[in-house]
């Protein structure tokens, strides 16, 4: 049993058709009714990952991640294909390259989808909590080791 919040439906669909994916991500992060208040609470500990929905075949799962101010992620490439963005507040992603130097830092408001970028790391520098929602190519299983490759 994978229930799913109607407003990620076409969301899911596209990412197991692996067709379509950007354009419905953006409209799940311009109407996004799947957030629910404790996406909004994060946790002073670090980044906090809500499991939204898990593909009965292990094929990808969808994933809110809420960042306080000043929170942010590991260095990291990714071992499986990902796609993110924002649905709330300002997130950061500072990109790098593949010997790892800097190549440049973007910034992504409510609505917007990210970039494609191997090498990154995703923070939030504003003073409000941020709420973004990320896709991966990855089974639940494997949700905790199987994506990022952390760098130093
Ligand atoms: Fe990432």
């Amino acid at each position: 049993m994978n229930p799913i919040h109607p407003a990620l439906a076409p969301l899911a669909r596209a990412a197991k058709e692996r067709r379509g994916l950007d354009e419905e991500l953006r409209k799940a992060l311009a109407q996004p009714a799947w957030l629910r208040p404790e996406h909004r609470v994060g946790d002073p500990n670090g980044y906090m990952r809500h499991v939204l929905y898990v593909d009965p075949d292990g094929d990808f799962v969808i994933t809110a991640i809420t960042w306080l101010p000043e929170q942010v992620s590991p260095l990291h490439g990714h071992h499986v294909w990902c796609a993110f963005g924002v649905a709330e507040g300002e997130l950061t992603e500072e990109q790098f390259g593949a010997d790892l130097s800097p190549r440049k830092t973007v910034r992504y408001g409510a609505g917007d989808v990210a970039e494609q970028s191997s090498i990154h790391r995703v923070s939030n520098r504003s003073p409000a909590p941020l709420v973004s929602l990320h896709l991966y190519g990855v089974s639940a299983e494997r949700l905790t080791t199987g994506i990022n490759r952390i760098y130093g």
